[in-house]
């Protein structure tokens, strides 16, 4: 069968707005709509899914763990990976500005687990602190399960450093608690630090990894960790619904995400880079240093906020977040070119004089 051609328009021809709100915005490549039209499928609530169980193996054996599972989203991946290693009244130790903690919170309702922010510099949790909320359980409650983050979304995409990973397994496990990484934007991490994914994974008992940012893929994640966790994680995502039936439509894309979407990754962060140089250089933006994709930019010294620099951005067909008052989030990804950079960066330079004009 006929591949129907769904390239995203290029630099320079682009019909459509730059968009760096998020990698999320990637759409799926040729190679996943072909090996989605040739996936073996089975039924995965019954008797499992061909292409869900290879996904998993390969996943499992990437990051050096006994077995994986296929979730629909890496929120529901951290979610069962917390289900699974804490009994309710656990405490769970996480960095405070962490995806978990920040965003997926809520999900303490689920788990009745009491999420404990632990104060960090640069994504990367105080030891000190960890320490304490390990120890003291405050008359009552125990930790029984750290989370880290790498990279780091709301740190500006930083990657921890394995030292530091370490230190925080080797004392979770001396204190008695699991450990779980909320690895969405792993293999950016990975990338960035030179390593392989299974030197990231050997400092965690679990790992939730997400198909469908960087990587491309439509959608989904997958949870690795010991056959014993991920038996129990399964049972634990039928409860939820998360069971789907021919789910290898959406594990062949994940397939490919993992086995060849990686190394471009590599692509992503030199374009951050970039971004950063070219918005750095414009008077009154401070842009982060990027180590992986995301590059923070701080409007203040501006005068506007960064509501209003998005709007204004957006009406030059220049699309970012706002990420707090002051900060912007710009995200690169397999759909921008150097070209986009630079005519990104150009926006920026037009909305700065237009606002000094207006001054
Ligand atoms: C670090 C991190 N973890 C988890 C998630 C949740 O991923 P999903 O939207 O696939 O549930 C995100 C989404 O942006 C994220 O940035």
């Amino acid at each position: 069968m006929a591949v129907p051609d769904r390239s995203m328009p290029c630099a320079g021809s682009r019909a459509s707005p730059i968009d760096l709100r998020s990698d999320t915005v990637t759409q799926p490549t040729e190679a996943m709509y072909e090996s989605i039209l040739k996936a073996p499928l089975g039924d995965d609530g019954l008797d499992g899914d061909p292409t869900a169980v290879e996904l998993e193996c390969s996943v499992a054996a990437l990051l050096g763990k006994e077995a994986a599972l296929f979730v629909p989203s890496a929120t529901m991946g951290n979610l069962v990976a917390i289900l699974a290693q804490t009994t309710r009244q656990d405490v769970v130790a996480m960095e405070a500005s962490s995806h978990i903690y920040i965003a997926e919170r809520a999900a303490a309702t689920l788990t009745g687990a009491f999420y404990e922010p632990i104060a960090g510099t640069a994504g990367a949790m105080s030891l000190d602190r960890l320490e304490y909320v390990l120890t003291e359980h405050r008359g009552r409650l125990k930790t029984g399960l750290v989370c880290m983050e790498t990279s780091h979304n709301n740190a500006g995409g930083t990657a921890l450093s394995l030292a530091h990973m370490r230190e925080v397994f080797d004392m979770s496990k001396r204190h008695g608690a699991s450990v779980h990484l909320d690895g969405a934007r792993l293999f950016n991490a990975a990338v960035a630090l030179r390593v392989t994914p299974d030197a990231i994974a050997a400092c965690t008992d679990t790992v939730t990894i997400c198909l469908s940012k960087g990587l491309s893929a439509p959608m989904g994640g997958v949870l690795a960790g010991a056959n014993s966790i991920i038996g129990k994680a399964r049972a634990i995502r039928k409860m939820l619904g998360g069971t789907q039936r021919q789910v290898g439509i959406a594990a062949a894309a994940g397939l490919v995400a993992i086995n060849s979407m990686v190394a471009r990754l590599d692509d992503d962060h030199r374009r951050a880079a970039l971004l950063s140089q070219g918005l750095n250089a414009i008077d009154g933006l401070t842009a982060s240093h990027p180590q992986t994709n995301i590059v923070q930019v701080d409007v203040s010294a501006t005068g506007s906020d960064a509501t209003h620099w998005a709007a204004s951005l957006g009406r030059m067909g220049v699309l970012v977040r706002p990420w707090s008052r002051s900060l912007l989030r710009c995200v690169t990804h397999r759909h921008l070119s150097d070209g986009d950079v630079e005519a990104a960066v150009q926006a920026f330079t037009s909305v700065n004089s237009n606002e000094a004009d207006a001054a």
